[in-house]
C-alpha cells in the first residue's frame, strides 16, 4: 500500500520548528510494509490541507494519507475541519480507537479532535501532532488498517461475506 504523510505546523512551515513527527510516522509505516510515496509540511488552516488531500486522493497517489498536527483546540488547529470538508464517507471507529486507547495513557487524549474518513479510494487519518502522540496513535490503529485498506481497494472480501 502507498502512504502519504502530511505534517501541519505553522512553525514548521516557517522553518522555526523541526518536523519530528513525520519521520517517526514514516519509520512506523515502512516497518509495517507501506511505501511512503509523498511527504509534505503545510501551514495550519483548511485550504492548504484540503487542496493537498484532494490532489492525493483524486489523483490516486496514495491509498493511505496520514496527517499529523492541528487536531487540538488552538484557533489554528483546523486539520479535522479540512478533513471533514473533503471526505465522502466518515470512518469514526478509527478516531474512536485512537482516543479510547490514548485515554489509557493520558487524559489529554480527549483534547485531540482528529477524524478519519474515505475519499474515493483513499483513507485519510488525522494523528495528533507530537511525535509521542503520533506514534502511540498509529501503533493502536496499524493492526487493523491493512485489512480496511484491502477492503477499500477491493482486494479483500467483506468480512460478513467471508463468515
Ligand atoms: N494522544 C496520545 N496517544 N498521546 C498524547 O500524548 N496528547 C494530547 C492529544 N492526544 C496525546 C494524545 C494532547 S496534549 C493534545 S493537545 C491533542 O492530542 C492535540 O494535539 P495536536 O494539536 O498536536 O494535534
Amino acid at each position: 500500500m502507498r502512504a502519504a504523510i502530511i505534517t501541519l505546523s505553522d512553525a514548521g512551515y516557517a522553518g522555526r520548528r523541526e518536523d519530528k513527527s513525520g519521520p517517526v510516522i514514516r519509520a512506523l509505516l515502512e516497518e509495517a510494509g507501506y511505501t511512503v510515496v509523498h511527504t509534505a509540511l503545510l501551514p495550519d488552516g483548511v485550504e492548504p490541507l484540503a487542496g493537498e488531500l484532494k490532489r492525493l486522493c483524486d489523483g490516486d497517489i496514495a491509498d493511505l494519507v496520514l496527517t499529523t498536527g492541528g487536531t487540538g483546540f488552538s484557533p489554528r488547529d483546523l486539520t479535522p475541519e479540512a478533513t471533514r470538508a473533503v471526505t465522502e464517507r466518515p470512518a469514526p471507529g478509527i478516531a474512536e480507537a485512537m482516543r479510547w486507547n490514548s485515554l489509557q495513557i493520558t487524559p489529554r487524549a480527549m483534547l485531540s479532535r482528529g477524524e478519519a474518513g474515505i475519499r474515493k479510494g483513499s483513507l485519510i487519518v488525522n494523528l495528533p501532532g507530537s511525535p509521542k502522540a503520533a506514534r502511540e496513535c498509529l501503533e493502536f490503529i496499524l493492526p487493523a488498517l491493512g485489512h480496511g485498506l484491502e477492503i477499500l481497494k477491493g482486494s479483500a472480501g467483506n468480512c460478513a461475506v467471508e463468515k
